[in-house]
């Protein structure tokens, strides 16, 4: 269900007071509340309501938002450090690909904050894709993945792009008997799974190569976990609009800053070609037209342009947006109103966006490829310190 849906029965002229319930309704400081005027002291951007002592008091977060919590385990095969490293290698090696052209990592690549800084995915044969690739970072977390929350699982989601004519183009049987003709492939899989390499074993080694790919350790996280110097006043007046005026954690909630729940801004219909239905492909339910799924927040500046197809170009172009209301579309969701940001506001709100980058993981190094190799290549040091249970 998208919550663009509830428009029929909210008019848009009352949304902001309800966007403004919600809030109050997830503050967990009562006191919050009692102090309506900011003190003298208080720079005079900075909303009614909360003062930056107040944000350092809380012990919890409004809306979820807090550090990553350990990476929620596979369910029903366990990870173990060669099965990552196996599926390290798969991710970016590009014999995944009918033409040997395209990896995982060409369109995911970890120097671009694992999208690629285009706006459209380029697929098979170079043409263009309907949309943005998103960030691989964190995706663990995701309980619905795409834009249109198609897959549910990550082993589900790898099989998508490599049997995608557009995208890898690959059968289920060209994988298995080309990866077999690799000897190294072959006795790697043979000691993760106990066969030959498959369509299935590939997708679960790179799912749990995936679940790696996560960043706990960002300023955010350790100004959550009680480290109140770990971010700037900047950025904490940025978190004070975040989780106020500017309202975005009705959405953007929960340590990866997603509710994974499907909205329509009203974004679409700039770029070439048919409308994107977003969700209503996979729903049927004509509430969920043109609603996309909330992407995570975290490492957002690492992979510009922004939005299911790259429609903005910088994170001042996606606040402006929301700063406006979104732009005239009469069934975009409720929960986007006109927020009347002032430029320190608005400059504010992007440091504390900023803030959300973690430390590249380990596996933001790509893997050398395997055809040289006679044997399974020693797992590298530092796996071990990802603390996978
Ligand atoms: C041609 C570019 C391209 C290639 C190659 C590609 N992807 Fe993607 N990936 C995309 C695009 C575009 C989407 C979003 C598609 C959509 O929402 O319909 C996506 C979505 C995803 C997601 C969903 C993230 C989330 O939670 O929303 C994951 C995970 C992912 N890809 C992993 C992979 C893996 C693993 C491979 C290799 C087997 C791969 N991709 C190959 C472009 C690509
Ligand atoms: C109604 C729910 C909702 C609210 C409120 C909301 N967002 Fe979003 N946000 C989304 C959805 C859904 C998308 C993806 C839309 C699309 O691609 O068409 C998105 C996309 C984004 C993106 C782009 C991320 C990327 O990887 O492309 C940024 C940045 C962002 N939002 C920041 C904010 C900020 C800052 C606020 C508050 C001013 C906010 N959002 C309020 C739901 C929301």
């Amino acid at each position: 269900m998208s919550e663009g849906g509830s428009s029929k029965d909210v008019p848009p002229a009352r949304a902001p007071r309800l966007g403004r319930w919600f809030l109050l309704a997830g503050l967990t400081s009562a006191q919050a509340l009692v102090r309506p005027v900011p003190s003298l002291e208080s720079p005079p951007s900075e909303p009614v309501g909360i003062t930056i002592e107040m944000l350092d008091q809380m012990a919890r977060l409004p809306g979820g938002l807090g550090p990553l919590p350990p990476v929620p385990p596979s369910a029903d095969h366990p990870p173990d450090e060669a099965k990552i490293e196996l599926g390290r290698r798969l991710f970016f090696d590009p014999r995944l690909s009918r033409d040997r052209v395209q990896s995982c990592a060409s369109c995911h690549d970890p120097r671009k904050g694992f999208s690629d800084g285009r706006p459209r995915a380029i697929g098979f044969g170079g043409r263009e894709l309907a949309r943005r690739s998103p960030s691989v970072l964190n995706a663990a977390y995701n309980n619905r993945h795409f834009w249109d929350g198609r897959a549910s699982t990550l082993e589900q989601q790898a099989e998508g792009p490599l049997l995608a004519a557009a995208e890898m183009n690959m059968s289920a049987d060209l994988l298995g008997v080309r990866l077999q003709a690799i000897p190294s492939y072959n006795r790697w899989f043979q000691a993760v799974f106990g066969g030959s390499p498959t369509l299935k074993n590939a997708a679960r080694a790179i799912a749990a190569f995936e679940r790696t790919l996560v960043t706990p350790d960002g300023p955010f996280d350790a100004y959550a976990r009680g480290n109140k110097d770990a971010l700037t006043v900047n950025e904490k007046r940025g978190l004070i609009l975040f989780i106020g005026k500017a309202a975005c954690v009705q959405c953007h909630n929960g340590p990866t800053f997603t509710d994974c729940r499907f909205h329509r801004l009203g974004v679409s219909g700039k770029t070439p070609g048919p409308e994107d239905v977003g969700r209503y492909a996979v729903s049927g339910d004509n509430q969920d037209r043109g609603a996309f799924r909330t992407p995570t927040l975290r490492n957002v500046s690492l992979r510009a342009p922004y939005m299911h197809d790259g429609t903005f170009g910088t994170l001042e172009e996606v606040v402006d947006f929301y700063d406006r209301g979104g732009d005239v579309d009469p069934q975009k969701s409720p929960l986007i109103f006109e927020l009347g940001l002032s430029e320190q506001e608005k400059s504010d709100l992007i440091a504390f966006l900023r803030s959300l980058t973690g430390q590249p993981p380990f596996g933001s190094t790509p893997a050398p490829p395997l055809e040289m190799t006679t044997a399974p290549a020693p797992v590298p040091p530092g796996m071990r310190a990802l603390g996978l249970r």
